[in-house]
C-alpha cells in the first residue's frame, strides 16, 4: 500500500481502528478472532493501528483493547506504527507534575501493548488541565524517546494552535467523513501548512456510508454508539439517502464498494489524511484497506464533490460527543 507521513512518522495510506473489538458497536468478537483480524490487516498492507487505553466493554475499565493489539502485533512490532490515547484530569496531578501524571498512563499502555515506545500518543479529550502543560510534558516524553510523536483528538483550531506552539504535533484525530466536514474549514488547512497529519475517526460515519444501513436496521442494545450517532436516527437515514445514492453511483462506476468510495474520496482530497476505518469483521477490514486501489481521477473527484456539495446532510455530531 502507498505510504503517507504524519509529520515524520510513516504509515500506510489507510490505517485501522481497533476500537470495535472492545467497545462501541455491540457484542465484541472473541479475543482470538480479534487478534487474527488485526494480523490479517497487517498481511494486507496495514501498518497503522489505532487504539486507546479506555477502549473496553462499556468503557468500564482500562486496557482491554490495548492488550489485544499488543498480542496481535508483537511479532511485527518494528514494522508497524501503534497509536494510543490517554485521558487525564487535574485531580490526578500531584504537586503540579503533569509530566509524571501522564507518564503513569503511558507506562501502563506500553506494558499492555508490549512495546518499549509508543509511536503516536494522543490526548483523547481535553480536560481541566491547560493544553500548554500537556504539550510541555509531551515534548519531554518525545525527548526521552518514550514516544515518537504526539497528537490531539476531538479538538478545535484554538487548542491545536496553542499546543503546536509549544511542542509540534504529529497528528490531529478528529471526526471526519462525507457527512462530517467541519475540519475542512480551518483544521485540515492548518495541518497541511504545519506538516501535521490528519487522522479521520469514524470515516464511514459509523457504517452509514457503507450503504448497508437502512431505516429498518436494528442496532444492538448494549454498548452500541449507533443508537446516538445523529446521522443514524431513522429520519436522518432517510434524509441522507441522496448522499448514499451518489456514493453508490460512483461505486458502480469504479467497481468499488460505497465504503471504499468514502475513503478514496478523502485520500484523494488531502495529502496528509490517513483514515482509520473500524470494523470487527475480517473481510470488511480488508475491503476498507483496499480502498487505496480506487483511484478517482481529477475529473471524477470534481464531479463527485460538486454533486456532494449540493446535498444537505441530515444530522451533525461535530464536537458534541
Ligand atoms: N478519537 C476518538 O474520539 C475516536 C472516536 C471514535 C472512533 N475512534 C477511532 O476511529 C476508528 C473508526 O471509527 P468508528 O469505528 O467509530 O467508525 P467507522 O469506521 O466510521 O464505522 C464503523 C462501523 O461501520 C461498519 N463498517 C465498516 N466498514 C464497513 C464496510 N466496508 N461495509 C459495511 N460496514 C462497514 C462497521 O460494522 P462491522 O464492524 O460490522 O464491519 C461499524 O459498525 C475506531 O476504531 C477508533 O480507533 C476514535
Amino acid at each position: 500500500m502507498n505510504k503517507r507521513k504524519l509529520k515524520d512518522i510513516e504509515v500506510s495510506e489507510i490505517g485501522m481502528g481497533t476500537m470495535a473489538f472492545s467497545h462501541g458497536y455491540g457484542q465484541i468478537p472473541s479475543e482470538e478472532y480479534s487478534i487474527e483480524a488485526i494480523k490479517n490487516a497487517y498481511k494486507n498492507g496495514c501498518t497503522f493501528f489505532d487504539t486507546a487505553e479506555v477502549y473496553s466493554p462499556n468503557l468500564s475499565g482500562i486496557g482491554h483493547n490495548e492488550l489485544i493489539v499488543g498480542k496481535a502485533l508483537k511479532d511485527v512490532r518494528d514494522k508497524v506504527v501503534i497509536a494510543t490515547k490517554f485521558f487525564i484530569k487535574s485531580s490526578e496531578v500531584i504537586n503540579g507534575d503533569v509530566y509524571n501524571a501522564i507518564k503513569k498512563h503511558l507506562l501502563g499502555s506500553m506494558e499492555r501493548l508490549q512495546v518499549k515506545m509508543i509511536d503516536l500518543y494522543y490526548l483523547h479529550r481535553i480536560s481541566d488541565i491547560k493544553i500548554e502543560e500537556i504539550a510541555k510534558a509531551m515534548g519531554k516524553l518525545i525527548k526521552e524517546g518514550l514516544i515518537r510523536g504526539w497528537g490531539l483528538s476531538h479538538v478545535d483550531i484554538d487548542v491545536i494552535t496553542k499546543a503546536q506552539n509549544i511542542t509540534p504535533l504529529s497528528a490531529i484525530q478528529n471526526i471526519y467523513s462525507l457527512v462530517e466536514r467541519d475540519s475542512e474549514e480551518k483544521i485540515i488547512p492548518y495541518c497541511i501548512k504545519n506538516n501535521i497529519g490528519f487522522v479521520p475517526f469514524s470515516p464511514i460515519a459509523s457504517g452509514l456510508l457503507s450503504g448497508k444501513i437502512t431505516t429498518s436496521t436494528q442496532f444492538e442494545k448494549n454498548d452500541d454508539v449507533r443508537n446516538w450517532v445523529p446521522q443514524l436516527k431513522k429520519e436522518n437515514i432517510e434524509g441522507n439517502k441522496p448522499i448514499i445514492d451518489l456514493i453508490q453511483k460512483f461505486a458502480q462506476k469504479k467497481q468499488a464498494t460505497p465504503a471504499q468510495i468514502s475513503l478514496a474520496w478523502m485520500i484523494k482530497k488531502y495529502p496528509n489524511v490517513v483514515p482509520i476505518p473500524g470494523s470487527k469483521n475480517k473481510e470488511r477490514i480488508v475491503e476498507n484497506l483496499n480502498a487505496y486501489k480506487v483511484n478517482l481521477s481529477d475529473d471524477e473527484f470534481k464531479e463527485f464533490e460538486t454533486e456532494l456539495n449540493k446535498l444537505k446532510v441530515y444530522g451533525h455530531r461535530g464536537f458534541a460527543f
